[in-house]
């Protein structure tokens, strides 16, 4: 029997392989393309099952890196080898397992350990969600929203009162507070963009 080990509860059945450079090198590239090969001979199709290549799945040292979420939650396996697949890709649409007998079992990683349990991502939120080669699929994460609330609900002068308040500084040495920076060049009359070049 299949279970599941935490509960992002995604309603839609999906296989999330980790394609970052650290899976890659263990071999995330023909895992991938022999879960398709097996979601193919299993006559199911990606609304069935979707498959998609994902950024860093956070523990990178057991790639690659696999997840598998469906409406009870996200199961994540570590090391597959792609002879696992037509076994991923069976739990993964809700199967039941071959001769009563896990094989996933050994790869399995428990959501519930501390590595993960304990981890509060902030700038990472949405870290192995998105597949990095698709702007629909980062679209369809929210990506780009907060630019498309700048240019069309807040004013320069909001963009540049937020931009203050968050303490943004730049990181070229000096430290310099970025909305600072705007607030002064916003307060010289508008004129053909210049632009400075350093030599070296
Ligand atoms: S590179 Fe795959 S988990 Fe980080």
């Amino acid at each position: 029997m299949v279970t599941t080990s935490s509960s992002s509860g995604s309603s839609r059945l999906q296989v999330r392989c980790c394609g970052a450079s650290g899976c890659r090198s263990a071999g995330s590239e023909p895992l991938l393309a022999s879960l398709q090969a097996a979601r193919q001979a299993a006559g199911l199709s990606e609304a069935d099952l979707a498959i998609k290549s994902v950024g860093c799945l956070r523990l990178c040292g057991r790639g690659p890196l696999l997840a598998c979420d469906g409406p009870a939650g996200t199961r994540l396996y570590g090391a597959v080898p792609p002879d696992q697949a037509g076994s991923l890709i069976r739990a993964a649409s809700g199967g039941a397992v071959a001769d009563g007998h896990d094989s996933l079992a050994d790869y399995h990683l428990s959501l519930e350990h501390p590595f993960f349990a304990l981890q509060f991502p902030v700038v990472l939120e949405g870290c192995g969600q998105v597949d990095p080669e698709s702007i629909d699929d980062a679209v369809a994460h929210g990506t780009y929203n907060q630019l498309k609330r700048c240019l069309q609900e807040l004013s320069p002068k909001d963009v540049r009162d937020q931009v203050r308040r968050s303490g943004l500084r730049g990181r070229g040495g000096g430290g310099y507070p970025t909305g600072l920076k705007w607030d002064t060049v916003a307060l010289h009359a508008p004129g053909p963009p210049l632009c400075g070049l350093q030599r070296r």
